[in-house]
């Protein structure tokens, strides 16, 4: 039996100041790099999340020591040649796309197969994307027709390449990355544009990367098999999962949240752009930069009137997990919003375009979805009165997060099914509204 949350009061008028927890992308790079440094690297504010005790588990069962004590995460990586690979290995990589695709990566050196399995909605998504280009490298890999599970046998005789990644997937460019580390010689990428932690951290350890940036594409060089030394990491909070509470608050009456300690790396905060064009007041203070990423406590006041947008097409990558959330903003807005180019939308842990489409449905907020884009009708003055039931949405922790944000922004009694969905990104999503509900 499903649990359940109803949420059935919209929220009254706050003014806070909240921290949300360590951003998921870079937890997750942190934990897998971290694996191969050489030495003990510490990280401060991990997320600790089911995706990245996933990758802890995995690199665990890859060998590798970790020590979790008063919430400060040591990883003891003995190099690039530090997997102790065994017979008969499977990694569960349970809901996270990020972690199933990176560590393939990684595992291009195997000495024996390893499987790689996942939960029902990884085992719905695209693998073909990293399997394809892995295998240039050299590397056996079997897979399900496109699918999970994976296995992936290793080569002693890894061969460079020229890669170039069309989709502007981060998790893509990135596995190419991870695996260029293990390759000797210099693996070429040319990738269209995406969230770039992956080289701010290869950057930041001194790793040999070359990075030319044009309009539409960066090109990566990378040489391989360059030992690298352990690093500590303070990760910041993570924009994905302050998104929701941004959005909250611009939609709520006469409130005001102050969001601590955000990473704002330009490949990730389209939702502040695209927020401020529909006339939302967002104000970035404290501006600092952390190893190469910039970070900043972010100020959002609730808006008076929200424009409607025609979302420019070069925000979608920086854009790209805030879309949900943003579709809840256009339903307030005065006008017809249009966002297209989201095919990538619906490759997601839920195929959320149309996700995005059920829930404004039901809202009673009419669209036009295609494949690839939504038009939405705004209403300025929405208001709902009626039961809406959201469910069957394979636990998808932002379809879940949204329809919470919705319910407490518009009213109606919404029961949402698979509250511990958000156990994936943001496990204190519910203690925060509590918080704001004070
Ligand atoms: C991520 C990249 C994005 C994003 C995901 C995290 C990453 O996916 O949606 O939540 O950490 O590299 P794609 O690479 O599939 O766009």
């Amino acid at each position: 039996m499903a649990n359940w949350i109803i949420v059935k009061k919209k929220l009254k008028k706050f003014n806070k100041t909240i921290s949300v927890n360590g951003d998921k992308s870079i937890s997750i790079r942190w934990v897998l790099l971290a694996s191969l440094a050489n030495g003990v690297s510490t990280a401060k504010n991990l997320l600790m999340s089911e995706d990245v005790e996933a990758a802890i588990k995995a690199i665990k069962k890859l060998g590798i020591k970790v020590n979790i004590k008063n919430k400060i995460c040591k990883i003891y990586g003995s190099g690039l040649n530090g997997y102790k690979y065994k017979k008969n290995l499977t990694i569960d990589a349970q809901n996270s796309g990020t972690l199933g695709r990176l560590l393939l990566g990684l595992l291009v050196d195997t000495k024996f197969p390893i499987k790689i399995i996942g939960d029902k909605s990884l085992s719905k998504r695209d693998f073909s994307r990293v399997t394809e280009p892995l295998k240039k490298f050299g590397v056996k890999i079997q897979s399900n027709k496109k699918l999970l599970p994976v296995k992936i046998f290793g080569s002693k005789d890894l061969k460079s390449q020229y890669y170039v990644e069309k989709k502007g997937s981060a998790q893509c460019k990135s596995s190419i990355m991870f695996a260029a580390l293990k390759t000797p010689g210099l693996t070429k990428i040319k990738a269209k544009k995406s969230r770039d932690h992956s080289e701010r951290m290869f950057k930041n350890l001194k790793l040999p990367i070359n990075l030319k940036k044009t309009k539409n594409y960066d090109l990566i060089k990378i040489n391989g098999l360059k030992e690298f030394n352990a690093f500590d990491y303070t990760i910041p909070g993570d924009i994905s999962s302050a998104a929701f509470f941004i959005v909250l608050t611009a939609l709520s009456k006469n409130s005001e949240i102050l969001i601590k300690n955000i990473n704002i790396n330009q490949s990730r905060i389209g939702i502040i752009s695209i927020l401020k064009k529909m006339g939302v007041t967002i104000v970035l203070k404290n501006k600092r930069t952390y190893k190469g990423e910039k970070i900043a406590d972010i100020k959002v006041k609730s808006a008076k009137n929200i424009k409607s947008i025609n979302c420019p097409k070069n925000i979608i990558s920086s854009t790209i997990d805030e879309f949900l959330v943003i579709f809840l903003v256009a339903a307030k807005a005065k006008g017809i919003s249009y966002f297209k180019g989201l095919n990538e939308l619906n490759q997601k842990e839920s195929p959320r375009l149309i996700w995005g489409s059920k829930i404004l449905s039901k809202m009673g907020i009419k669209n036009v979805t295609t494949k690839n884009s939504i038009k939405i009708y705004g209403n300025p003055s929405l208001k709902i009165n009626k039961k809406i039931i959201i469910q069957d949405y394979l636990k998808d922790h932002r379809v879940f997060m949204t329809s919470v944000i919705a319910a407490l922004s518009f009213g109606g009694v919404w029961s949402i099914g698979n509250p511990e969905a958000i156990k994936t990104s943001f496990p204190n999503f519910l203690k925060i509204i509590n918080q704001l509900k004070k």
